[in-house]
């Protein structure tokens, strides 16, 4: 995880570097540090903490003017979050600086040979070992930085982003990257880099995304790129397509409740251009190229982590009912290291929002290497995962800054569930009459989504009621089973209470020990196929006089006279309601944690992106 960014050209670097930080602070924080070049030197400023820490530290120290500066926002993995771990971290000579995003591996075998070469370390992080292994070789090769940078990544095993700066080189900054992001800002004489393109937007839309086993020198104004074999590359330059008001909170007090609230908007984006009910036409031009595949294949594997990996339960129903392929949905921390059976007949799916996941990537990678097509769904454009795979659609959900994953989730079922559709239509499982109606029916989500969020008072009048719960209990069936599991992980990821999701039916077979007056149970009791089932649960839940929060489908009477409360939500196709029933479940997790005075936008021990396994 963590972000790292880096300026060099004629503006002042610090304010860049800080406000790039905060950009990123979704990243990790734990704490963060700066180095810059100024006439006393290369000075490295650090602080545990938020970057807002950081930057009380740094009003003490005067005016730091500087053109050129490096600056990190940490989450740890190796050594605990201090100011000694936290980057950048110098070279024993004090003349280099380097931030690091990523993992080295072999980081304690190089540590036990450079410590028997005399190096002593400040910090317990793998990163200070980076810094100084590539120092030693700049020593005892006689050579350039660059040169031993190179070197160096021949070297190392793991995933890095980095930047280095020099004292001997004022102007120059030396990057590259395996496994980790990086982005590079192409401005008038200046340039940006950063994890991701978010601190750049305000700068430049003129964009490279470096690739792995590249290394990038920014030197006097000019930019050459290299693979780690010393061969020079042509870039390409993206124009982003980001606004600046995405990444802003825009009146929102939380970025989580922007988020939520953006849901009509972003499912609209993700369907524009895709969907178009009158006409009958449904499009994902990724799909294009692979669709002989993906119609032809035996059996899809999705996989994913987290809250992608819930999208992904959620498309497995999609995919089984509409177009009869059988479907095995996967934790790729789990695919990737179990040996799994995978052959050319199986077209796999990988989603993810950040397109970052190291999990996700190496499952990918597994996949690929036994023959399998890989399609992304992705949220972040340019993305690693996007890039590894053999073609894919993007979610268009815009940058998703909340570590909590809200509109990504509604946006992947979306991409998903228009995957599924195309596909039944082609393999003929799905009938044109049926296919139309359906169409139709998706189109019309955006705005029921809107209607679902309003909501919101009357979920945060529930929510004060619960707000002290030690436990939860999610509670649904079918499509709505991976909408209870997403349910419960928004409430512990960010409100720190204890809560399960469970398929409801499985209840009696465990979980309903639990049930007492101080439990508050969430069904999601849509009216579908398995309601009376449902209903049935809810009615044990009530004789053991569990709280009962139900979400139901508009106009429903008979869950109304059992449960403690109810959510009404627009009816829809059984198939689409995961994108209505999990509204209320996101705002009830909102308002909790905001009541217990948790920090919902950077909830502890988190971090947006996973970078490492
Ligand atoms: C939960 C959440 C995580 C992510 C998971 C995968 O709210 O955000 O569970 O879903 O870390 O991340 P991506 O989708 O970026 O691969």
């Amino acid at each position: 995880m963590c972000g790292i960014v880096a300026y060099v050209g004629q503006k002042e670097a610090l304010p860049i570097i800080i406000k790039g930080l905060k950009r990123l602070e979704y990243r990790g924080y734990d704490s963060a540090g700066v180095a810059l070049i100024d006439q006393e030197g290369l000075n490295v400023y650090k602080k545990k903490g938020k970057v807002s820490e950081l930057e009380n530290h740094l009003t003490d120290k005067g005016t730091l003017s500087s053109t050129i500066g490096i600056g990190h926002t940490r989450w740890a993995t190796h050594g605990e979050p201090n100011d000694v771990n936290a980057h950048p971290h110098y070279s024993s000579n004090e003349k280099f600086a380097m931030i690091h995003n990523g993992i080295i591996e072999n980081y304690d075998v190089l540590k036990t040979d450079l410590k028997n070469k005399g190096y002593v370390f400040q910090s317990d992080t793998d990163s200070e070992v980076f810094m100084k292994f590539i120092e030693d070789i700049h020593k005892n090769n006689d050579c350039s930085l660059e040169e031993a940078v190179r070197l160096a990544l021949h070297k190392v095993v793991g995933a890095y982003a980095i930047v280095i700066m020099n004292i001997e080189e004022p102007d120059t900054l030396i990057a590259a990257r395996k496994g980790s992001p990086l982005v590079i800002g192409v401005g008038k004489g200046e340039y940006f880099l950063a994890s991701d393109a978010t601190p750049i937007i305000e700068y430049t839309n003129q964009v490279i995304y470096l690739d792995d086993y590249e290394i990038a020198v920014i030197r006097n104004g000019s930019l050459q790129i290299k693979t780690i074999e010393n061969v020079e590359t042509n870039p390409y330059i993206n124009k982003l397509e980001m606004e600046l008001e995405a990444i802003e909170k825009g009146g929102y007090e939380h970025f989580m409740l922007k988020e939520i609230y953006e849901q009509p908007r972003s499912i609209a984006d993700c369907m524009r251009g895709r969907l178009d009910a009158k006409n009958g036409r449904l499009v994902l031009g990724g799909l294009r190229d692979y669709m002989n595949k993906f119609q032809n294949a035996d059996r899809i594997i999705i996989t994913a982590c987290g809250t992608s990996w819930h999208a992904g339960l959620v498309a497995e129903y999609l995919f089984e009912e509409f177009a009869r392929i059988p479907v095995e949905v996967e934790y790729a921390s789990e695919f990737r290291y179990r040996n799994p059976v995978v052959n050319e007949k199986d077209f796999v799916i990988a989603i993810s929002q950040s397109g970052e996941t190291a999990d996700t990537l190496a499952a990918i990678e597994l996949a690929k290497s036994k023959g399998a097509t890989i399609f992304g769904v992705c949220n972040v454009v340019g993305s690693s995962i996007a890039r590894a795979t053999h073609a894919g659609s993007y979610t268009h959900a815009g940058p998703e800054i909340g570590v909590a994953s809200t509109k990504a989730f509604t946006a992947q079922i979306s991409v998903l569930t228009m995957m599924a559709l195309m596909l039944g239509y082609q393999r003929g499982t799905l009938t044109e009459s049926k296919y139309v109606q359906l169409l139709n029916e998706l189109e019309k989500i955006p705005s029921k989504v809107e209607e679902t969020l309003q909501m919101n008072p009357h979920i945060e009048e529930i929510s004060a009621e619960y707000k002290d719960a030690r436990n939860f209990l999610y509670l649904g069936r079918g499509y709505n089973f991976p909408v209870a599991l997403e349910g419960a992980l928004k409430l512990k990821e960010i409100s720190y209470i204890h809560a399960e999701g469970y398929p409801a039916a499985e209840m009696k077979h465990g979980p309903i020990a639990l049930i007492d007056e101080e439990m508050p149970v969430v069904f999601i009791a849509t009216k579908d196929n398995s309601y009376e089932k449902v209903v049935s649960n809810i009615q044990e839940v009530k004789a053991r006089k569990g709280k009962i929060i139900a979400v139901v489908t508009e106009g429903d009477t008979t869950v109304k006279s059992m449960a403690d409360h109810v959510l009404e939500i627009p009816d829809t196709a059984e198939a689409f309601v995961p994108l209505l029933s999990v509204i209320p479940l996101q705002i009830l997790s909102y308002h909790i944690a905001v009541m217990r005075g948790c920090n919902v936008d950077q909830p502890r021990n988190l971090a947006k992106s996973v970078t490492v396994e």
